[in-house]
């Protein structure tokens, strides 16, 4: 069982508690998971604690990026390859499937796993069985799967972009781990646990929010999500350990300079990054900075309009206005 003593099961909002629960009964199972939610939220942390809480914790935990593989590379590196299979396969090469043998496979970023290599993946869920390139007999592998994505799969599929069959199958227990700013009641424990273990790490006391640096923090929408707390928390202890943290240090920490999104990935924010550099070489064009930031939100949220509404912290249909004002689709 999953020790609730742990800082990465700590929350007692309603909806993290229904997650926990869930994936308390799904980690002593073989069923694949996937695991939903916004950037920072700690989908990564989940699938680690199901596999120590797994009947596999003890064998292998192998995390595949599916962002980070490239198209031409991502079937030999999923599934190995044998000698000779192509040019410049001197030798046989193991796949990560075939290394997560007896334990678990992560695939993160499954959303961005390439459409060519769906197909063969979905063939591998339904049968266990690992076919490496060039090979004729495919091998059988034993792995627990679990995914995890930030990106709206359904809408994936609708455009094309996403396997419905995949979809469905990946979809045997989805956890949908909710957003830092739908935790309110959590911010608090989370906070004090950060400090005190940076504090701990570092050999310093821990400093403490003000009663109302963390009323600011219940109502900060937290786009960076769980991370974001984190890292506002190590600066804290950094910067201020054993003082009071009052609102000015969170603002100056916390509020946005410059718009940001749930992600830590730049292409969501190229858009913004041409207008800041617009800004410091020739001033810049409010109406250019306003499109930019529509644009990169509606392609950060794969054009799911109330998404990208919530992200610019605007109602839908200011958003449905101004993209008619910029001539937006
Ligand atoms: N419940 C938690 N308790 C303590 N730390 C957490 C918790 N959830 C997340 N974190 C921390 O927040 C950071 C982000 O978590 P994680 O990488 O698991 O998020 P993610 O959902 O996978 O994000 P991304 O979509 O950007 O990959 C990590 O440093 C992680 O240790
Ligand atoms: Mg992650």
């Amino acid at each position: 069982m999953i020790s609730s003593t742990r800082l990465d099961q700590m929350g007692n909002s309603p909806a993290f508690v229904a997650v926990l629960r869930a994936s308390r009964l799904v980690a002593i199972t073989h069923a694949t998971v996937l695991i939903l939610g916004e950037s920072g939220v700690g989908k990564e942390l989940l699938a680690r604690s199901l596999h120590d809480a797994s009947p596999r914790a003890k064998e292998a935990f192998i995390t595949v990026n599916c962002a980070a593989l490239s198209e031409s590379l991502v079937e030999s590196e999923l599934f190995g390859h044998a000698k000779g299979a192509f040019t410049g396969a001197l030798t046989e090469r193991v796949g990560r499937i075939a290394t997560a043998h007896g334990g678990t496979l992560f695939l993160d970023e499954i959303g961005d796993m390439p459409l060519a290599i769906q197909a063969k993946m979905l063939r591998f869920l339904e049968n266990g069985e690992c076919q490496p390139v060039g090979q004729e007999q495919p091998r059988k592998v034993n792995v627990r799967v679990v995914a995890a994505t930030n990106r709206d799969l359904a809408t994936m599929v609708t455009a094309g972009k996403f396997r419905q069959d995949l979809f469905y199958r990946l979809q045997v227990v989805p956890l949908h781990l909710p957003p830092l700013r739908e935790r309110g009641q959590d911010i608090e424990l989370l906070a004090t646990a950060f400090l005190e273990n940076f504090a701990r790490q570092q050999g310093v006391t821990a400093p403490s929010f003000t009663y109302s640096a963390m009323e600011w923090l219940r109502s900060y929408p937290w786009p960076g999500n769980i991370r974001e707390l984190r890292n506002l928390c190590e600066r804290a202890v950094i910067f201020q350990a054993g003082q009071r943290l009052e609102v000015s240090f969170v603002q100056a920490h916390l509020q946005p300079r410059t718009f940001r999104f749930p992600s830590e990935s730049q292409d969501a924010c190229d858009g913004l990054a041409d207008a800041t550099l617009t800004m410091q070489h020739k001033g810049i064009s409010l109406d250019t900075l306003e499109r930019d930031m529509i644009r990169a939100a509606l392609h950060k949220t794969n054009g799911n309009r109330t998404h990208a509404a919530r992200l610019l912290d605007i109602s839908r249909d200011t958003l449905l206005y101004r993209m008619k004002k910029h001539a937006l689709r």
